[in-house]
């Protein structure tokens, strides 16, 4: 019999494009060569029952996920060449391949994940293990040709999404590095994605909640440390189609007495769950880059069950790039900021102030401001010259005008 030898390279991949999160290389080999070979970023939106709830978390794939030697093979006559990274307490995910001679393709793609990690799933009424497959995920490419896919592309498996981004793959190899002639997947080739169209009728407003949003204190905490500090005010911009079929735009302020935060706290990437009544899931996940120090809001999604939604309403886009800061900073906007994650969702923030990383006390680190407050900081220091300015000439005019007056009363 032979004896699987599997490794993983853990290496992040520096890649630039829609500023995406990291992808982790992942690596099965057979004695000292290479079958699979597949280097990509993942994010999970896993939906789980939490205490009379239903609850979704957004899940990224770290750059700590190695090779289960266990179950990954390069296969047998018996059984399909299959890569499974392991990640955390329990958690993986599975790629196993089939080919028939010419062609080879991703046959199943498989998420297990443990409901007893509290940290990932927190008030999870479960301790199962759950594992979910799907078939058929239309990644193939032609033998000796590396699948490369930079676009997303999300496939459903029954209770959790997975969304791919930034995959260069190939199984079936017969040298230890990836063949440099790539078959582009199709959402690659179209020049740019068409956004989401909207429904032409004309949006039917729902009345704005009276006033800003309060500002709410969200912090993470980990091994009874504080390891994630955050405080604003949030305002959600949705429009969806309601049961009537009208297309309805709400917004919806948060409310901070009626929101529980949780999240983890990891080397190059932190989330943040905000969780409302049972009916609003917001995750913001926060990327580190180690090379340039600096940090930004990566990934964004939303799962809303409100009252004149038919369906849950959800949206996630994990290629966005705001609330951008240095490491050993804090990030702070005192003014309003608009946050546009999908045509269909925005999120305006207020006097928000977040540290995602680098947290050593239950304090901000000093802030680095955006650009609208130092721009609005201006405008009283312009005032306050103008101002200035005017007192220094009413009173020059009032000296020269007593001067004046003084030589006068000499002459007489
Ligand atoms: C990290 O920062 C470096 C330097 O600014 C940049 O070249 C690189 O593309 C960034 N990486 C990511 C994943 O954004
Ligand atoms: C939640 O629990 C209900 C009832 O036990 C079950 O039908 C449903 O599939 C569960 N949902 C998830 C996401 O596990
Ligand atoms: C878990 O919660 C779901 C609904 O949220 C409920 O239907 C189910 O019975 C619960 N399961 C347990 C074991 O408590
Ligand atoms: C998925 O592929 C793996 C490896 O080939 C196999 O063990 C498993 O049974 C497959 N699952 C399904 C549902 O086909
Ligand atoms: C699931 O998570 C729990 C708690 O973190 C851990 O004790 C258990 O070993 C994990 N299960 C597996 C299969 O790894
Ligand atoms: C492999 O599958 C593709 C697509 O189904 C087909 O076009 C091709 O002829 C097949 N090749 C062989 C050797 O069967
Ligand atoms: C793939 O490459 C190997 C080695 O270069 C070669 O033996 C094999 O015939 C190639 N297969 C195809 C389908 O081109
Ligand atoms: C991929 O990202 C784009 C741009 O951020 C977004 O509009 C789109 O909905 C995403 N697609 C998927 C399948 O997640
Ligand atoms: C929690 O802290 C203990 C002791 O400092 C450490 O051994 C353990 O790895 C930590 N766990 C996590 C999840 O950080
Ligand atoms: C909500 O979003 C719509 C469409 O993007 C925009 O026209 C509207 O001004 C936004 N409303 C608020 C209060 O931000
Ligand atoms: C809503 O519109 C879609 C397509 O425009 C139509 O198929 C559907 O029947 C409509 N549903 C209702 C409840 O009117
Ligand atoms: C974190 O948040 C909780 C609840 O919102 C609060 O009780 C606690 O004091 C906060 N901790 C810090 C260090 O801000």
């Amino acid at each position: 019999m032979k004896v699987f030898h599997a490794s993983a390279a853990l290496v992040v991949v520096l890649f630039g494009v829609l500023g995406g999160i990291h992808a982790v290389t992942l690596e099965v080999k057979e004695g000292s060569s290479t079958c699979i070979k597949a280097e990509l970023s993942a994010v999970f939106s896993i939906s789980y029952n939490a205490s009379g709830s239903m609850r979704t978390v957004l899940v990224t794939l770290p750059d700590s996920a190695t090779v289960d030697p266990g179950s990954s093979s390069c296969g047998s006559e018996i059984s399909a060449p299959w890569l499974v990274a392991a990640f955390g307490s329990g958690h993986a995910l599975g790629l196993s391949f089939s080919t028939n001679g010419s062609l080879y393709s991703v046959a199943n793609l498989t998420l297990q994940y443990n409901l007893s990690d509290a940290a990932v799933f927190p008030g999870a009424n479960s301790s199962d293990v759950v594992t979910v497959v799907s078939a058929s995920v239309g990644i193939w490419a032609p033998v000796n040709t590396t699948y490369r896919c930079l676009s997303n592309a999300t496939f459903r498996l029954d209770t959790a999404d997975v969304t791919f981004s930034n995959i260069k793959l190939q199984a079936y190899m017969t040298g230890n590095d990836l063949s440099p002639n790539e078959s582009v997947c199709f959402a690659d080739q179209t020049p740019t994605p068409a956004p989401t169209r909207l429904p032409t009728t004309a949006p039917v407003p729902v009345p704005t909640p009276a006033g800003p949003p309060e500002q709410g204190i969200y912090n993470v905490t980990q091994n009874n440390t504080v390891c994630l500090l955050a405080q604003m005010g949030l305002q959600l911009n949705v429009t969806y189609t309601d049961q009537n079929n009208k297309t309805v735009q709400e917004v919806v302020n948060v409310n901070p007495d009626l929101t529980s935060s949780s999240g983890s706290c990891q080397a190059k990437s932190a989330t943040l769950t905000l969780t409302q009544e049972q009916t609003t899931t917001l995750t913001f996940i926060f990327t580190l880059n180690s090379t340039s120090n600096k940090y930004y809001l990566s990934a964004v999604s939303l799962v809303a069950n409100w009252p004149n939604m038919p369906a849950n309403f959800s949206a996630t886009n994990a290629s966005v790039n705001y609330l951008r800061s240095s490491f050993g900073h804090s990030y702070m906007c005192n003014a309003e900021q608009t946050l546009v994650i999908l045509p269909t969702f925005s999120i305006n923030t207020f006097r928000l102030q977040v540290q995602p990383f680098g947290v050593t006390t239950t304090q901000f680190a000093s802030a680095e401001e955006c650009q609208i407050d130092q721009d609005q900081m201006l405008i009283p220091i312009i005032v306050g010259a103008a101002l200035a300015g005017l007192v220094l000439i009413v009173l020059i005019a009032y000296l020269i005008g007593r001067k004046r007056s003084h030589a006068g009363y000499q002459t007489i």
